[in-house]
């Protein structure tokens, strides 16, 4: 096994300068009581269980600031995090035109222009005017040209614009297809595949109730003969079973998210369940990725994977001392471009279908 710290997600993420003074801005000119309170309610809402044809999770000033108070640095941190692992494996590609759908605040605009400097071009879709105007703010603070000059269009992706016209570089399903009833996401993934010149990012937290979601987007991607980017080693179906695949990714929470979630942890471990699909193959095949945080006891290090040849569990025993400490370090996420050799042994697989 080798070079699984080389293709890793940032350590950790924290907000750009730009965007959280953007924030604390928005959130200053509020009463901190009314977007605290807000903040909480959603994320409560945001952690219930949805069929998807539920009123809107978030509507109004209030509920977009509680928004970008609490929810907005957690799923920037999984925008970076997936973005990033994606980037590993296509080093050369460099987008110039995005296009965020469902952009709430923007979010995904911010992380992508961190993750790749070279777009020039943003253009955001969302339903809600409240996140388009403070999507608005937040981006007319930044630093970044592209940013500044961000295309935000009301638009409900139940009635979006025929596919025919414009295509993008990068198009982001960012934690909306989890919103969507489950009967109409087949569509939009349709759609904004054909709006995809290179790159189709979906993501959605890393939780066993939307990692189906993501799971569906990328078997519907594949009759449509995307390539998998991240974060599987082949453009087969996924194998797993009884179990999510999901990443953490590491965030330091800037001030005004700590007090809207009421906590004092400096960080958190956000986690997601991504694919990123193209329109073009990556450069250099991997073997295989690690889905879980590698379980050490006093016996043995054991790591869970996803390979070119299925789900495999990976051990090295305790006396095998440099292959035990090795395994036992590997990072969650890290993906790697050899089959470990023995005395790392698969203990367990299941097979990728033919
Ligand atoms: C959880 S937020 C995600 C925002 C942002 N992409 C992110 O990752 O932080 C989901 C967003 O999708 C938007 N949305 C949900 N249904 C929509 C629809 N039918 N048309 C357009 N936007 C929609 C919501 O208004 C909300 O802003």
């Amino acid at each position: 096994m080798s070079d699984a710290a080389s293709t890793l997600p940032p350590r950790q993420v924290t907000l750009p300068d730009d965007l959280a003074a953007a924030i604390e801005r928005a959130l200053a000119a509020a009463p901190r009581q009314q977007w605290q309170r807000e903040a909480q309610a959603l994320s409560q809402r945001y952690r219930a269980p949805r069929a998807g044809d539920e009123p809107p999770l978030a509507t109004g000033r209030d509920q977009a600031l509680g928004y970008a108070a609490l929810i907005m640095p957690a799923t920037y941190a999984q925008l970076r995090g997936a973005l990033a692992a994606s980037a590993a494996r296509i080093p050369e590609w460099q987008p110039a035109t995005m296009l965020d759908i469902g952009s709430g605040p923007g979010t995904a605009l911010w992380a992508a222009v961190e993750q790749w400097p070279t777009l020039r071009s943003l253009t955001a879709w969302e339903r809600e005017p409240a996140f388009i105007t403070l999507g608005r703010e937040l981006t007319r603070g930044s630093t970044h040209v592209a940013l500044k000059t961000t295309q935000w269009e009301r638009i409900d992706l139940l009635r979006a614009p025929s596919a025919s016209g414009q295509r993008y570089d990068l198009v982001v399903l960012g934690h909306v297809l989890n919103e969507l009833a489950p009967d109409l996401r087949g569509a939009v993934v349709a759609d904004a595949w054909q709006r995809t010149a290179g790159l189709l990012l979906i993501i959605e937290p890393g939780t066993s109730a939307a990692f189906p979601v993501v799971r569906a987007a990328r078997d519907q991607l594949l009759t449509h003969q995307a390539h998998t980017i991240a974060p599987c080693a082949h453009d087969q179906p996924c194998p797993l079973v009884n179990d999510w695949c999901h990443f953490p990714q590491r965030l330091i929470r800037p001030p005004f998210q700590r007090q809207a979630r009421g906590a004092p942890s400096q960080w958190e471990d956000s986690k997601f369940s991504y694919a990123a699909m193209a329109r073009f193959a990556p450069p250099e095949q991997i073997w295989g990725r690690i889905i879980r945080e590698v379980t050490s006891n006093k016996a043995y290090a054991e790591a869970k994977t996803s390979t070119r040849a299925g789900i495999t569990t990976y051990r090295a025993l305790k006396r095998h001392k440099e292959a035990y400490h090795y395994l036992r370090k590997l990072p969650w996420g890290g993906a790697f471009v050899q089959p470990p050799a023995p005395p790392i042994e698969p203990i367990e697989h299941e097979r990728v279908p033919e």
